[in-house]
């Protein structure tokens, strides 16, 4: 493990949680209830690839497969100027792609192997989200063994690829919230479940008072499992 590179959040807190960021040749779960900050946190981590190493980043770029439409590069520009980075530049370092189904989401990642090989400064690969197609299109208890075999391989890509040329992936997965949640089992939730089959950090994303978050820890291979506080605020996630 000595080789893995973390990326820095924005927030010591949640840095600290994951053991020091983000970390490479690994996949990332973020999951939670809408509004939580899933796709915040995403845009974050994509500006901070690009910082050199010595402020938390890779010096790479990011490629960002984005689900449902809420890329927005005036969110980009806003966090690249609250780092003193050049926001036209940071813009230009994120590919980002709409996936418009299921299939199209596949086909991407397929590509990306090809994509990856020829430029090796990608060092972030973003799906947000990476199960609101699989949900919509394979609604209903009859398709849920397809779907979940479907997901299945295409997870297993994503974590291959973020072995394999030394990125960090992160996926995210809207889990909605119930009452009893954070005292039951977390990985079985209304709406869904988190990607428990496969391997990766899974974070639990959760909403406080105003613009604070809680970010859980869930059956971490190799980190303490904890909870920490941080914020979405105008510059970005801080703590
Ligand atoms: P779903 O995709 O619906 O599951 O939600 P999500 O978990 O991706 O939530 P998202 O990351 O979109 O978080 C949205 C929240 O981030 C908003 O409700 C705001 O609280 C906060 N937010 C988004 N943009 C800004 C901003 O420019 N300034 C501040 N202060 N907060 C923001
Ligand atoms: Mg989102």
């Amino acid at each position: 493990r000595a080789s893995v590179k973390k990326i820095t959040t924005g927030s010591q807190a949640l840095d600290g949680l994951l053991g020091g960021g983000i970390e490479t040749r690994t996949m990332t779960e973020l999951f939670g209830e809408f509004g939580s900050g899933k796709t915040q946190i995403c845009h974050q981590v994509s500006v901070n690839v690009q910082l050199p190493p010595e402020r938390g980043g890779l010096s790479g770029k990011a490629l960002y497969i984005d689900t449902e439409g809420t890329f927005r590069t005036e969110r980009i520009k806003a966090m690249a100027s609250a780092l003193g980075l050049e926001p036209k530049e940071v813009l230009q370092n994120i590919m980002s792609i709409r996936a418009i189904n299921t299939d199209h989401q596949i086909a991407i990642v397929e590509e990306l192997q090809d994509i990856i090989a020829k430029d090796n400064s990608i060092k972030l690969v973003v799906v947000d989200s990476i199960t609101s197609h699989f949900r919509a299109e394979y609604s209903g208890r009859e398709n849920l063994a397809v779907r979940q075999q479907k997901l299945n391989r295409h997870l297993h890509q994503l974590v291959r690829l973020a072995e394999i040329y030394d990125l960090a992936v992160i996926v995210t997965n809207q889990v909605m919230a119930r009452p009893d949640m954070f005292y039951g089992d977390p990985t079985v939730a209304v709406g869904g479940h988190t990607l428990y089959h496969v391997p990766g950090i899974r974070v639990q994303i959760k909403k406080s008072r105003g613009n604070r978050r809680i970010a859980r820890m869930v059956d971490a291979p190799h980190l303490p499992e904890g909870e920490v506080v941080f914020s979405i605020t105008n510059t970005g996630i801080r703590d």
